[in-house]
């Protein structure tokens, strides 16, 4: 700041900029010399203590690095800086008068990854409850969350503690079972992280619900001596971590091998008839699946059997069929009804009523064109 120096025949002067760093990084203060005539420059730390004199180190401090001494300019390079490393530091040129300025050093803090919490277990349609924590940073981190890369609007919180802040934020919102695997992010983002660069932590929604429960057969059509699998596939959270199958009221047959999700009943016969269960459960709910079982002759003439989703996809498809024929008919009966009609006006006219009518009557008039619009 101070440059005014117009000592007898020299105008030497020192000029510095500020600077800022990231902590941890590497920051270059310079002190710009013009019309260098040889006189001692010192450069002092923010406690004003002489880190170099005119080139030579005085302060033992390894981190600050003399990079450059020339008459354009003093360099130091200070490595691994610190939030203490912050403050003024002097460029001083002794001439005649002491000129010095200023390079004001700022430490800033970058985020860390930030800590993603859960305030307690989430069950389907409830809400969750998710907090989001940045300990140090400066300035102030901003937070953000997203889920399918859409932003949920959190509330956000901080506290200075000296020269750095603790952030945080919070989210809640309502979950259903589908939402159990989900990924919310919370990112977090400063002025100490190169621009367009955030921290970002991926948290995986863990939703608790009640169990569902299918049977498939390892076959459609069972005839005696077969051997059939039934598995009964499962979903809950938490996983139910049994599979109780039953026959109706009866008991499996003794040949039956239950193991987890798989019924194995081999040797079939016909008395292994009946509907057999699987059940699961977890502190959420419960779930059954039947399958009836019917064992045929090993000669019976079976008609392929019919599953329900082919019985749908079959209905579904006739009424399409149905649906296109009437269109069709309808299409044709209206083509050729406008045809009829129209030449039934040409003919005669006398036939029709109303507007029709009076179209053609009109239509005489000589406003011909009339007539298609009404018939
Ligand atoms: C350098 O930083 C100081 C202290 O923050 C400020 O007063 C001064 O104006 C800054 N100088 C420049 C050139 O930005
Ligand atoms: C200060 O250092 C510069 C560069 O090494 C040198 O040219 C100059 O003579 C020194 N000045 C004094 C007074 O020692
Ligand atoms: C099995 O239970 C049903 C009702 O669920 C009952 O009607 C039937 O009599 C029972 N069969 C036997 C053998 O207990
Ligand atoms: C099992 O079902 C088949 C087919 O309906 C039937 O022919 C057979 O008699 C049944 N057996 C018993 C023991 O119910």
């Amino acid at each position: 700041l101070v440059s005014l120096s117009v000592g007898p025949g020299v105008g030497q002067e020192v000029q510095t900029e500020n600077v800022t760093v990231a902590e941890g990084g590497v920051a270059e203060i310079t002190c710009r010399l013009h019309q260098y005539d040889g006189s001692i420059v010192v450069i002092q730390n923010p406690s004003r203590q002489t880190l170099f004199f005119n080139g030579t180190r005085a302060l033992k401090d390894e981190r600050f690095q003399l990079e450059e001494f020339s008459p354009r300019r003093v360099r130091i390079r200070l490595s691994d800086a610190r939030l203490e490393d912050e403050g003024g530091y002097f460029c001083q040129l002794y001439t005649e008068d002491t000129h010095h300025q200023i390079a004001t050093l700022t430490v800033l803090v970058a985020p860390e990854n930030p800590v993603v919490e859960v305030r307690e277990q989430a069950v389907e349609g409830g809400e969750v409850e998710l907090s989001c924590l940045v300990p140090r940073s400066r300035p102030a981190a901003v937070l953000r969350w997203y889920r399918d890369r859409k932003e949920l609007k959190g509330v956000s919180s901080g506290q200075e503690n000296g020269k750095v802040w603790s952030v945080a934020s919070t989210v809640r919102f309502r979950v259903d079972r589908k939402d159990d695997g989900g990924i919310v992010i919370c990112e977090a983002q400063n002025q100490a992280l190169p621009s367009g660069h955030s921290k970002q932590t991926q948290y995986v929604l863990d939703v608790q619900y009640s169990p569902t429960a299918r049977i498939h057969a390892s076959q459609a059509v069972v005839r005696e001596g077969d051997t059939l699998v039934l598995t009964c596939a499962v979903t809950g959270n938490p996983r139910p971590n049994q599979i109780r199958w039953n026959r109706g009221n009866e008991s499996l047959p003794e040949r039956a091998e239950a193991v987890g999700e798989t019924l194995t009943l081999p040797g079939l016969v016909s008395a292994d008839n009946g509907t057999y269960t699987c059940e699961a459960s977890n502190k959420h709910g419960h779930a059954r699946a039947l399958y009836v079982l019917v064992v045929y002759d090993p000669g019976a003439v079976v008609e392929a059997q019919t599953s329900v989703p082919y019985a749908i996809v079959g209905g579904i498809l006739a009424l399409l069929v149905f649906l296109i024929i009437c269109v069709l008919v309808g299409m044709v009966w209206c083509s050729v009804r406008q045809k009829g009609s129209y030449l039934t006006h040409e003919a005669s006219g006398l036939d029709e009523q109303g507007e029709a009518r009076e179209a053609f009557l009109n239509g005489s008039d000589g406003h011909k064109r009339k007539e298609e619009f009404f018939i």
